[in-house]
């Protein structure tokens, strides 16, 4: 018998839309047996728009209630989880309402403002005993996988650089300026909206990598270009070195004023690469190539790896999460609280180095 598994889903923008239309579909299409999930409620600042998104994206089922505030939300007694999909300024306090609610929490990336703030939530949440994830999507989705046993089998030796990417043209010239990537208050700019991207691939292919034994980078550095219009960043490039255990570097960049190149992600090592192609939040494939000996460059065997699945992707990591919290779990072991806040970690130190600060008050936690 399946579980069923019971979300309230608190904003109704692009992200959760998306992310409920994946959670409704047919867990078997994608070879799920034992979760199914069903909406209990979503919650808008308009009432009015909650009943569109259920009439739109949940066939306007009777059974899911919409409600003209989150609070009420956390509320329902028929949820167990709430997924948050608010912009990313809005995490901490909508995150931290959901777990005071005693709720476990599914969170949109970037997790937080700051890593104080994502520290603040992990210590709520453990004291409530209650799971707290942030969304890396890409992270549960069956390429990451076999990727990774490639990476890990010993074949290409210990990673030492990885490159990767995540970019895409905003057309900002002529977006509102009060547009989410462009709003300092919501925190706008390419880091914290795609630098989640590049950083999962630097955490699967350095920081998981078993010769990593699970040590942060030793050094971080950043460099940021603003844009004239509200002072986000448009494009930043930041690298990681990993040298407790491995002699590793990650090359990382981001920007909204341009495509992402294609491969989009390269991890190389002396017997040879693996290239990911783009977009790196959902390759549908990725190619491994071996060299004829260490360090020769010389290409002798190139193996490409397709997937497909049915739906965009989001319900993976809502499967994780209804797997660990039916297990009584606080975390993933997939993504647990050590990326998440290795991720802020680094994007807290980009910002500083590339004297990136959000506006007065919008971090709620220092
Ligand atoms: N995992 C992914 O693939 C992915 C992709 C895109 C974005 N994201 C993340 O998801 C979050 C939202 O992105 P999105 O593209 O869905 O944004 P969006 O389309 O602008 O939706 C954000 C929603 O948040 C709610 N909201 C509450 N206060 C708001 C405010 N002051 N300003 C604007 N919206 C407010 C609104 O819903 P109501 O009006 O219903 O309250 C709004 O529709 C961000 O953190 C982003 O990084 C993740």
């Amino acid at each position: 018998m399946a579980t069923e598994f019971r979300w309230g889903i608190i904003s109704t923008g692009w992200i959760a839309q998306s992310f409920v239309k994946d959670l409704l579909l047919d867990p078997k299409t994608r070879d799920v047996h034992d979760i199914v999930h069903k909406v209990a409620s979503v919650g808008s600042r308009s009432v009015q728009s909650a009943q569109t998104f259920i009439d739109k994206y949940a066939a306007g089922d009777k059974n899911i209630k919409a409600f003209g505030s989150y609070a009420e939300v956390f509320a329902d007694p028929d949820v167990q989880a709430v997924y948050i999909g608010t912009p990313h300024t809005l995490h901490y306090e909508n995150a931290r309402e959901a777990l005071l609610a005693g709720k476990h929490v599914l969170c949109e990336k970037a997790t937080t403002s700051n890593a104080a703030e994502l520290k603040d939530l992990l210590k709520l949440a453990k004291e409530k005993n209650l799971f707290f994830m942030e969304a890396m999507w890409t992270r549960f989705q069956p390429l990451t996988k076999a990727l990774k046993e490639i990476a890990e089998d010993g074949k290409l030796g210990d990673p030492v650089v990885l490159h990767a990417d995540l970019s895409g043209d905003f057309d900002i010239e002529n977006i509102p300026k009060t547009h989410r990537i462009l709003d300092p208050r919501l925190g706008g700019g390419a880091l914290l909206d795609l630098g989640p991207y590049p950083m999962i691939w630097a955490v699967v292919a350095l920081y998981e990598h078993p010769s990593n034994k699970k040590a942060y980078p030793t050094k971080i550095t950043g460099s940021i270009l603003k844009t004239p219009l509200t002072g986000v960043d448009s494009s930043t490039t930041w690298t990681l070195n990993f040298t407790e255990n491995l002699r590793a570097q990650a090359i990382l960049s981001a920007s909204i004023t341009l495509p992402s190149p294609n491969p989009a992600a390269t991890i190389r090592y002396r017997n040879g690469n693996i290239l990911i192609n783009a977009p790196i939040y959902k390759p549908s494939s990725f190619t491994v190539q071996y060299f004829d000996k260490p360090g020769s460059g010389n290409v002798v065997k190139e193996e490409k790896h397709v997937f497909s699945f049915v739906g965009g992707g989001w319900h993976f990591e809502a499967d994780e999460v209804a797997r660990c919290v039916t297990a009584g779990k606080l975390e993933s072991e997939v993504w647990g609280h050590d990326k998440s806040i290795l991720l802020m970690e680094v994007f807290d130190e980009v910002r500083r180095q590339g004297e990136y600060k959000l506006p007065e008050g919008v971090e709620k936690v220092f």
